[in-house]
């Protein structure tokens, strides 16, 4: 009997699932769109597009493969420890239908039945809603040689407004993601007595000989703000009334590390800045805490690991006043497996900012947190890392490994145990407030 009736029901199953008839347009664009375009669109780090029907049926079996293993989208940190805005990650719901649909043989439907409200509208060029108020970026485009080797180039790029501006948005672009390990720019204020054109546009800091770097240092007196990218981030944005004040004149430090690449390529890179006329009430900062910044003589133990190692390290920082955080940024190399960060109250209450079990050097992001998370004055904020540099390690860089530290020129070979954390001053109420960035 009980065959019989497992199979009866498994016809009846079928033919439910079926008369619901998941079709691309109806239910699985909205969550394609969401969840893939982003990345997966002309000019964004994915190799294809997954933007009309036909691009997502032909790699219909693909797409299953990678939404079951978890691959893709990807999306690292623990949601059962805290859970963020930018959350990209599938629902279980989400995963079944694909997984069903693609099982159904991936039917089209009615493009009239497309769901439009969750589906953004993407402006070329950007991840923000709207096209950028002035893009800085490089003169000419970079030639990289198809040589196989890494590249790390800094980029001078001079700018010079007729007045100060609001930031509400900066997004890092470029022509060519897809050769870019990662970069980093500095948005630093140059004083009138000091030429920001002089100097080369670019120096390459790939050798040994460091010494070209110099002709930059009379720009890097102050900075104003500083960001960066590496495959996977999104645009940094604020709430309205936040941000900062872009300087009247100066230089950006844009530094890209270029992947090795076997053919010959071009690159133009430079920042998306969208502005806006309103005033900025709530000044936003950002400060790196850890390796080549804030608190990175205190990491305990030092920070070295030697060869067939696993190490863990610890860095403990007091909050000098009530802050309120938007967003996190961890940052390991290719040696880290783990990174946890908490802050802990004056009166012992254990605030969790951010948790990745399963670190993977490939997929970093700002995470941004849905609403305002406050530290209050003397907590005591925490970062755990822990590395493997043993040969199990499949992603060590090195064979056989070798002692690992910090050096601050950002080498992948390198190590590093850094956390961006972009905040302001607390207020009454921020903990309150949502943060719904575009
Ligand atoms: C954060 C950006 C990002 C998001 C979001 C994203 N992808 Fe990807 N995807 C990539 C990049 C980059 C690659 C190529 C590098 C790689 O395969 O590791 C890729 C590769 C793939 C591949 C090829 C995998 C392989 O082994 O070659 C498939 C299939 C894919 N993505 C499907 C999806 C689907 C489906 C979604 C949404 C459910 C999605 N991706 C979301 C960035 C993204």
């Amino acid at each position: 009997m009980r065959p019989i009736l497992i199979l009866l029901s498994m016809i009846l199953l079928n033919t439910l699932v079926k008369a619901q008839k998941i079709t691309f347009h109806k239910d699985i664009a909205p969550i394609i769109h969401n969840n893939c375009t982003p990345c997966h669109r002309p000019g964004e780090a994915a190799p294809f597009s997954l933007i009309s029907y036909d691009d997502v049926a032909k790699r219909a079996n693909f797409i299953k493969k990678v939404v079951s293993s978890g691959y893709m989208p990807p999306w690292k940190p623990d949601n059962d420890y805290r859970t963020f805005h930018n959350d990209r990650s599938l629902s279980k719901a989400e995963k079944d239908l694909i997984i069903k649909w693609v099982d159904n043989k991936a039917p089209e439907g009615s493009a009239k039945a497309e769901i439009q409200t969750s589906a953004k509208a993407y402006v070329n060029g950007t991840q923000y809603g709207r096209k950028p108020d002035t893009v800085l970026k490089m003169s000419k485009p970079f030639p990289l040689k198809g040589d196989n080797s890494e590249r790390f180039i800094v980029f001078k790029i001079p700018f010079d407004f007729d007045k100060e501006q609001n930031v509400e948005a900066i997004e890092f672009v470029s022509s060519n993601k897809q050769v870019i390990h990662h970069a980093n720019f500095a948005i630093h204020p140059v004083e009138d007595n000091i030429d920001i054109k002089q100097g080369a546009d670019f120096v390459d800091l790939s050798g040994a000989d460091r010494t070209q770097y110099d002709q930059y240092l009379p720009f890097k007196t102050k900075m104003d703000y500083y960001g960066g990218w590496i495959p996977g981030t999104s645009l940094e944005s604020y709430p309205k009334d936040f941000g900062w004040v872009m300087p009247k004149r100066g230089v950006i430090l844009l530094t890209i590390h270029y992947a090795p690449s076997g053919k010959d390529q071009e690159d133009i890179s430079g920042i998306n800045f969208f502005f806006t006329p309103n005033p900025i009430k709530r000044k936003v900062s950002v400060i790196s805490l850890g390796s080549a910044g804030v608190g990175e003589g205190s990491i305990e133990p030092y920070f070295m690991i030697p060869a067939d190692t696993t190490k863990s390290f610890e860095l403990k920082i007091v909050t000098p006043q009530d802050q309120s955080v938007l967003y996190v940024w961890p940052h390991m190399h290719l040696l880290g497996k783990k990174f946890k960060s908490y802050a802990v109250t004056p009166e012992q209450d254990t605030i969790p900012l951010v948790s990745i079990p399963d670190w993977d050097f490939k997929w970093q992001e700002i995470y941004r947190y849905k609403k305002l998370v406050k530290i209050p004055k003397g907590s005591i904020l925490t970062i755990e890392a822990f590395y493997d540099n043993t040969k199990s390690n499949p992603n060590n860089p090195s064979n056989p490994p070798r002692m690992v530290f910090s050096a601050n020129d950002m080498k992948t070979t390198d190590e590093m145990m850094t956390m961006l954390l972009v905040f302001l001053k607390y207020e009454p109420g921020d903990e309150d407030l949502e943060l719904d960035p575009k």
